[in-house]
């Protein structure tokens, strides 16, 4: 079969893996032929696209980003977007499309399927906040990251008796916050989905200082609110007013806005890190790096089983296909379970502090 590939949204380490396992798979053992389309629906849109190989494969496992570059381009916002990309895979003679990305690059996917394309999805974010699978590949790596970040921060904080209130991505998903904040030994985890009073985070750190812990560390995920009357009480923090073609805003900015509130409540230094794009760069972890494997590995076994409008989803361990419409519907978000277990790691203050 000739079969088209891209990347879309935003990258992580893992995606050059993904791509790497299906062509190595498809050329082994299904003899077929690939082509890579550039930068996210871009490539569908505008036609642009590069001939995927193994020799074109070769060496790109451990490299982060992604050989078919990425972007957020939504086809349905630009003058017949959606036509463009069904002529572009008929002018190129694509028998299957296989869609690599998160929600927005797997709306469209669906929205293609629904006009008869043969399209097969692969989950992917650093936010792990797609429904329908377990783990998106690019979170391990994305809490690896912010670990090592983590206990970097702890030395300086602790040589200085400061606070560190430390921002991590997540979109509208407390997962990266979560994980890396427990795998880093956080103080105080704050997530999207409980909102915080700062008062009470206040509360905490102060305890700790009274039991002679003259430092803590903070992490709050870019899409944390904060909950008592203070900025933007119960909205999200925003770099700018901005949108990208799906109409997502730009987060950013909570940690420093946090840090001057603690700082005012409880009179100890206090300094702000945001971790940004770093935790989307370098080399994927060796988990992420199998995972994506098995993905791509799923994805060219579904082609060929003709799972067409459907997506390969890791369920207890196990890749398995799932119809692409489960994962879109609703974004998988940190439940309470999770956050009453990791609640247990932290002091009951009088005053109960949000996770
Ligand atoms: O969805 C992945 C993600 O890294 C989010 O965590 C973050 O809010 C967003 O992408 C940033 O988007 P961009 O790379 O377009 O600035």
């Amino acid at each position: 079969m000739k079969i088209g590939m891209l990347t879309g949204g935003g990258d992580c380490p893992g995606l050059n893996a993904v791509i790497r396992a299906v062509v190595r798979k498809g050329v082994f053992t299904y003899s077929d032929e690939f082509v890579g389309f550039l930068e996210g629906w871009r490539g569908l849109v505008e036609d642009k696209s590069m001939p995927l190989d193994l020799e074109a494969v070769g060496g790109i496992l451990p490299r982060g980003g992604t050989i078919l570059r990425t972007s957020r381009t939504n086809p349905s916002k630009h003058p017949d977007g959606l036509d463009r990309c069904m002529a572009a895979l008929e002018k190129n003679k694509i028998e299957a499309l296989i869609a690599i990305g998160g929600d927005d690059t797997l709306s469209v996917a669906q929205k293609l399927h629904e006009r008869g394309a043969k399209v097969v999805g692969v989950p992917k974010t650093i936010d792990n906040d797609l429904g329908g699978t377990d783990y998106t590949f690019g979170f391990d790596t994305a809490c690896n990251i912010v670990c090592e970040a983590l206990d970097r921060v702890h030395t300086t904080a602790e040589a200085h008796n400061r606070v560190m209130v430390v921002e991590v991505m997540g979109r509208d998903a407390g997962w990266i916050a979560l994980y890396s904040g427990i795998a880093g030994g956080a103080d105080v985890i704050l997530i999207p989905e409980r909102p915080f009073d700062v008062d009470k985070v206040a509360d905490s750190i102060r305890q700790r200082h009274e039991r002679g812990l003259y430092f803590s560390i903070v992490v709050v995920a870019e899409g944390a609110k904060f909950s008592s009357a203070e900025p933007g009480q119960g909205a999200p923090v925003l770099q700018d007013m901005g949108k990208d073609e799906f109409g997502h805003v730009k987060l950013g900015g909570i940690a420093n806005i946090l840090a001057r509130e603690i700082e005012k409540r409880t009179n100890y230094e206090t300094r702000a890190v945001v971790l940004g794009h770093i935790q989307r760069g370098g080399t994927p972890s060796a988990f992420d790096r199998v995972l994506a494997t098995r993905y791509g590995l799923g994805a060219i076994d579904m082609v060929h089983r003709g799972e067409f409008g459907s997506m390969a989803a890791l369920r207890s361990n196990k890749i398995v296909s799932i119809p692409l419409l489960e994962a879109i519907s609703k974004n998988r978000v940190v439940d309470n379970e999770m956050i009453q277990i990791v609640d247990g790691l932290f002091e009951k203050s009088a005053e109960k502090h949000s996770a």
